[in-house]
């Protein structure tokens, strides 16, 4: 029999990392196509980073302010992730603009969940954005990513029910359920045909 080995995934976070850990327990069962090779935040006070090591999981604090600039830091982040040739890169709340040049560097290979049904919703504050403008729906997006903020290929969403009585935080909740679920599916597609 052909064991054939699971892919790496570099995830990259900047804060509480829950889609970080829905993935790391995704691929807790060993049939799962994918594992996490390293966690990398631009944020050293990353709840994320303290799961990531607690689970013996290479971890790095990169922060742009000990790097003179941006190419400084994102050549920093590429040289963490390229050491462990990751097959995939998962931005998952990594909430730093990545350059042109960055994002060429891993075209096809570098993946984010937004929380919203791009193309709505781009950027920030969604949920309230969404409940703002009266939407029924709203939801959650996995997409490949390229120079344009939230605007490479849609690979996959999930809708959710906007409710009357919704606040940005109850909508946010019910579509975080649906991203766990989506970004650990997506990722199990992508680390069968890569
Ligand atoms: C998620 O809502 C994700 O869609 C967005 O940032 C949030 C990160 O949450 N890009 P977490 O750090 O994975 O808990």
């Amino acid at each position: 029999m052909v064991i054939s080995p699971r892919k790496k995934l570099a995830i990259l976070i900047s804060g509480r990392g829950s889609n970080m850990e829905a993935i790391l327990a995704a691929s807790g069962d060993t049939s799962y196509p994918a594992e996490i090779c390293v966690v990398i935040s631009d944020n050293k006070d990353a709840g994320g980073l303290q799961t990531a090591r607690a689970t013996n999981i290479e971890a790095h604090a990169i922060e742009r302010s000990d790097y003179a600039s941006r190419a400084d830091h994102e050549a920093a982040i590429k040289k963490a992730i390229n050491m462990t040739r990751a097959d995939l890169i998962c931005l998952a709340g990594f909430m730093r603009i990545l350059s042109a040049d960055f994002t060429k560097a891993y075209q096809g290979r570098l993946i984010n969940i937004h929380p919203s049904l791009l193309p709505k919703y781009k950027g920030l504050d969604t949920h309230k954005r969404a409940i703002d403008d009266g939407e029924k729906e709203h939801g959650c997006t996995v997409h490949f990513v390229n120079s344009e903020m939230d605007g490479g290929e849609i690979i996959a969403q999930e809708k959710v029910p906007v409710f009357s009585q919704d606040t940005a935080d109850t909508l946010s909740a019910r579509v975080l359920i649906k991203e766990h679920k989506l970004y650990s599916k997506v990722i199990a597609d992508l680390a069968k045909v890569k």
